[in-house]
């Protein structure tokens, strides 16, 4: 064995059983077979961390991610209603029974415009719809003033690498509103925002729909699906925090969301239309400019940027932008964190500890008919809704014109059902630094 081998196994020898003397006192009778060590070697900086770490997890062994095992058991198409379980089922019809569900039409969409029947006013309080811009003030909307909320929607998807291998340079943790769907077609980027970013997930639904067209059932199949892929990936954390596709929701979707997956609505500010500089809707200096003017301007309210990872310009639109956030005195925060609170309804983030709680069965169980009368009931929101019925039915229709027109479904839709993203090449270098690290131990022991 040439020397130099032999000194470094020498070494690894000694600095095991030096690792392993404090606990030879209480070792007196028989060689008893040592546990693992409790800590775990490597500084967290280290690459070799990435490959093997995991958050903490509520106790329950998960299928490996991107297995087949895996994903076998969700929508494997756009039926959300198939095989919904019977405890969201269940969850619906009691907040339905309790009277926390909004009884109001579904609506219907013409063109990207949801419209609902005569006599269901979208800017009233009884429907209150985010897409013509009424506000529902448990909903989140603006930052604290001062604060840059950030956060992308769309993802996983092979466009996010770019971006998540910025966001890891620059040290920052964002929200990924994730689309489940996505999640099942792109489980390396999911690993690597949940592991090694540690980014804070969040839901966008299954399919990307218009979630006001959608009945009961189908609003429920659209959140429940995308909470427990995020649940089941991630040691059992549940996202606390959702946004509607287009911005699409009203007082009846918020609800559900709400009252059987405990989820907070989360809208946005500022919206550039990044999505449609690859249609033709916007151009990327145009973007550009305008990130520049609302980062460069008042402070107050803060700003939610709708910005997606989705395409080369999209991202790199927030990149170019980026410095600036710094430079012009902003906080930069994740939205999932802009109440100050944890970013999962049962952790704190990716790596700490989880409560155990099942999808749609705790909120469920928790939300009586008395502790949620008072913020989901009609009456209860229609006092929460803006006063800004000074949007009157005209201005409100006009920004719901400009806020749906960003929402040609087939455009963004595209996000959702683009599943030919083949496995992540820019990951592979993990898996090589591991072969070449195994292959450097089995020469050692050859040569040992
Ligand atoms: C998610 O995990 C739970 C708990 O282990 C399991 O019972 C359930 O079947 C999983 N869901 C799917 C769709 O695989
Ligand atoms: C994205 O665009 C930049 C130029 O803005 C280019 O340098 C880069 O190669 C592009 N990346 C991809 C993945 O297309």
């Amino acid at each position: 064995m040439p020397s130099a081998v032999r000194s470094l196994l020498f070494l690894a020898v000694a600095a095991l059983s030096a690792t392993a003397s404090p606990y030879e006192h209480h070792d007196h009778d028989h060689a008893a077979p040592r546990a693992l060590p409790g800590q775990w070697f490597h500084r967290e900086e280290h690459p070799a961390y990435a490959l093997f770490r995991r958050g903490d997890t509520d106790g329950i062994t998960y299928p490996e991610i991107g297995s087949q095992q895996w994903s076998a058991g969700f929508p494997q198409d756009n039926d959300v209603t198939k095989n919904l379980p019977q405890a969201w089922l269940d969850a619906l019809d009691a907040a339905v029974k309790a009277g926390t569900i909004p009884d109001i039409p579904v609506s219907t969409s013409t063109g990207g415009n949801p419209t609902y029947p005569q006599g269901f006013d979208p800017n009233g309080p009884t429907v209150c719809s985010a897409t013509y811009k009424c506000v529902n003030k448990e909903d989140l909307w603006d930052a604290p003033d001062g604060v840059f909320g950030s956060s992308f929607d769309d993802g996983p998807l092979p466009t996010s690498m770019p971006l998540y291998q910025f966001l890891k340079e620059n040290n920052v943790i964002t929200t990924h509103f994730m689309i489940g769907s996505n999640i099942l077609w792109n489980a390396d980027a999911f690993k690597y925002a949940f592991e090694t970013l540690e980014s804070d997930l969040a839901v966008h639904t299954w399919t990307h729909p218009y979630m006001t067209t959608k009945t009961n059932q189908e609003v429920v199949g659209e959140l429940g699906w995308t909470m427990e892929l995020i649940h089941n990936s991630t040691g059992g954390r549940l996202p606390k925090y959702w946004r509607p596709p287009y911005g699409d929701s009203d007082e009846r979707v918020r609800a559900i969301a709400k009252e059987v997956f405990g989820l907070r609505t989360v809208i946005w500010n500022q919206d550039s239309e990044d999505w449609s500089i690859s249609t033709g809707g916007t151009t990327r200096p145009k973007v550009d400019a305008e990130l520049k003017q609302w980062i460069t301007g008042p402070k107050s309210p803060g700003l939610i940027i709708l910005e997606h990872e989705l395409t080369n310009d999209t991202v790199g639109a927030f990149m170019q932008a980026f410095p600036l956030i710094a430079q012009n005195g902003w906080k930069f925060e994740s939205v999932a964190r802009l109440d100050g609170g944890n970013p999962y309804q049962n952790s704190a983030d990716d790596t700490s500890d989880v409560t155990p709680q099942s999808v749609g069965v705790l909120a469920a169980s928790s939300s009586t008919p008395s502790g949620s009368s008072s913020a989901g009931s009609p009456t209860g929101s229609s006092a929460a809704s803006k006063p800004s019925g000074s949007g009157s039915a005209t201005s409100g229709s006009g920004s719901a014109t400009s806020g749906s027109s960003s929402a040609s479904p087939s455009a963004t839709g595209g996000a959702a059902q683009d599943h030919s993203n083949g496995a992540m090449s820019h990951l592979s270098w993990q898996s090589a630094a591991l072969t070449s690290a195994l292959s450097v131990l089995a020469a050692a022991f050859a040569l040992s």
